[in-house]
């Protein structure tokens, strides 16, 4: 059985518990951070820690007391659940006021709820998806506006899941005036000519910390980045497609919309990115 951490305490998961006034329960009003290990360290810890600061900040949500021991506690649990690969999920919601009200609580009486649990995932860095590469379908971008917080109000990206199920694909990319967003929990990108495109930040998509990695070590690699969007019909026409996330890393994208991107098959600039994040963020892991 899992440990987890509730505020301030390691339980066993059977014991955890929330109240039901929590506004995370009642609102979706909480943000929340996946961060993942591999041989035993996280990755990119830092660039996910800025992340949730700037979360909890644009929602006017106080910054939990345990806030500064996050990493500590990040690796107390990868320890007690002897996770060598697999994620970290952290959620940190406004809290549980005395009764359900749409304005927020106040701070002084109601304090933020902590919650980090793990996930073990073995294989996750030599995944067979990887070798295949993931077929997507692209859907209508339902969100809110504000997509570049990273809150726990999933229900659009989920349905959107079942929706790339139903079609038998593996995910949906999703669309917004003719150009794509992002996926339901990733980001996306195309190859055309050896240039790498990937949608510009703005608050139409999660600014991923694997996305700016990845751009950082194809820049280093001396590989030409374009940040600009592109539609569905680009990518189609693209010579490679892939998504990037905590979860998986650099992963091929090979169809679209029942449509083989290049030969159908993982291109090899997917694969050389997905290699050099990798190698490069293990060294930097903690
Ligand atoms: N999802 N875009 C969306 C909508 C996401 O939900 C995610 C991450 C990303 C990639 O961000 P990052 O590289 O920082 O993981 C982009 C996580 C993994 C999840 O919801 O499980």
């Amino acid at each position: 059985m899992r440990t987890v951490y509730v505020n301030g305490e390691y339980l066993p998961e059977n014991e955890a518990k929330i109240s039901i006034f929590d506004r995370g329960f009642l609102m979706a009003d909480g943000v929340y951070e996946v961060t993942s290990v591999l041989d035993g360290k996280l990755i990119d810890f830092d660039g996910h820690a800025r992340r949730l600061e700037r979360s909890l900040g644009e929602l006017d949500m106080q910054h939990p007391e345990d806030l500064p021991n996050l990493l500590e506690i990040h690796r107390e649990l990868v320890r007690l659940n002897e996770i060598e690969e697999g994620l970290v999920y952290l959620q940190i919601t406004r809290g549980a006021p005395a009764d359900r009200d749409f304005a927020f609580p106040d701070p002084e009486t109601t304090t933020p709820t902590v919650v980090l649990f793990t996930q073990n995932k073995p294989g996750l860095a030599n995944s067979p998806a990887a070798q295949k590469g993931i077929k997507v379908i692209s859907i209508e971008d339902q969100r809110w506006a504000r997509r570049d917080i990273k809150t726990v109000q999933l229900l659009f990206p989920s349905m959107g899941k079942m929706m790339a199920k139903a079609a038998g694909a593996d995910d949906a990319w999703m669309v917004e005036d003719g150009a794509v967003t992002e996926g339901t929990s990733n980001n996306a990108y195309i190859i055309k000519n050896n240039t790498i495109i990937t949608r510009h930040l703005g608050n139409e998509i999660l600014h991923g910390i694997t996305r700016a990695a990845v751009l950082r070590f194809a820049q280093e690699a001396q590989m030409k980045v374009e940040e600009r969007s592109f539609t569905i019909a680009e990518a189609q026409d693209a010579d490679e497609a892939f998504i990037t996330s905590a979860s998986t890393f650099v992963m091929p994208v090979v169809e679209i919309d029942g449509t083989s991107v290049g030969a159908g098959t993982p291109g090899p600039v997917a694969a050389r990115l997905r290699e050099i994040y990798l190698d490069e963020s293990r060294k930097l892991a903690v």
